[in-house]
């Protein structure tokens, strides 16, 4: 039987997503009250990281503890990742030594050959093109704020970059339209849109992307690996940061949302992060819960159990 990765939302169907998030309700309960749960006794998860983290690298690291498993930190500094092993090789050889793969990569080709010679899942922490857990944690963030996001709109305000297609994908999904407002040089590669069109709409101007919409969203202006761009991406991005006047433009109910780490007074004002409509720290957070409810389901699949 195939095996089942999590590369891109893409990998899931809805009713898998409503699956998992119901299990990421229940272990968020148990967490919550302290109650032992360790499905995954004695499973080991591997960790690679190519770039920097904090919140993937805790959460999955802490979640497979909690879970009652082990987690191993690998990166490509002091591996041989660094210095030059084909994936195909890593691939291979690591999947035969633990139950589940998590990779931060660079690019999308990397996690896909990795994935296909892995003998285990493998859930993808970010890579240049895509950031699935971040957007289903966010989804479920929503969703536990304001019910069903369906039918909902969602602005995207700045960087065409991985969340973005992440949030492509959820729309999708999840039937939820996006407005999505990118500075001139710094727009969506059209062929990376679906060809379904009904789900997003284009605008150059950031304040009418935010017009009425349930929750307004952005990222930092320069992604890692994109460094060498950031003052040319500080002067293009001006005007595309979040501040109180686009959010008095959204609904007056809208949630604010950034997946963090965040710079105060570039895409997004200070007020606006630390204020009311900000769930920020519930998004960061809920990364813990939906993924333990992941490495759950594709370890062991779906669990049949009453509730407690
Ligand atoms: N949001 C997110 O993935 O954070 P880290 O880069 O700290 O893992
Ligand atoms: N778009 C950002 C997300 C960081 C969690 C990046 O790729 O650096």
């Amino acid at each position: 039987m195939a095996i089942k990765h999590f590369l891109q939302l893409s990998d899931f169907t809805l009713d898998e997503f409503h699956y998992v998030m119901e299990r990421a309700r229940i272990i968020k309960r148990r967490f919550k009250e302290y109650q032992p749960y360790h499905p995954l006794l004695d499973r080991t998860l591997v960790m690679i990281f190519e770039k920097n983290s904090t919140r993937t690298r805790l959460s999955f690291e802490a979640g497979m503890h909690q879970l009652g498993g082990a987690a191993i930190y690998l990166n490509t500094r002091d591996s041989q990742l660094g210095r030059g092993e084909p994936v195909e090789d890593a691939g291979q050889v690591i999947s035969r030594m633990c139950d589940i793969i998590m990779i931060r990569t660079f690019g999308q080709d990397i996690i896909e050959r990795f994935a296909a010679h892995s003998r285990v899942p493998v859930i993808n922490g970010l890579t240049n093109e895509h950031h699935p857990c971040q957007v289903f944690a966010d989804v479920f963030t929503y969703i536990e704020h304001r019910g069903s996001i369906a039918g909902k709109t969602v602005a995207w305000i700045g960087d065409a970059n991985n969340m973005l297609y992440s949030w492509l994908q959820a729309a999708q999904i999840f039937g939820f339209h996006l407005n999505i407002s990118t500075p001139k040089g710094y727009e969506v590669d059209l062929a990376r849109l679906p060809a379904e069109k009904s789900h997003y709409t284009l605008f150059d101007n950031p304040v009418d992307a935010c017009h009425q919409v349930d929750l307004v969203n952005t990222d930092v202006w320069t992604s890692m690996g994109y460094e060498a761009e950031n003052q040319a991406r500080l002067d293009a991005f001006k005007g595309w940061i979040v501040d109180a006047d686009k959010m008095a433009r959204a609904h007056p109910e809208a949630l604010f949302m950034h997946c963090l780490p965040a710079h105060r007074g570039e895409e997004v004002s200070a007020d606006v992060i630390d204020g009311p409509q900000s769930v920020v720290w519930d998004e960061a957070e809920n990364r813990l819960h939906i993924q333990k409810a992941l490495l759950e389901y594709l370890v062991v699949g779906k669990v049949i159990e009453t509730p407690n």
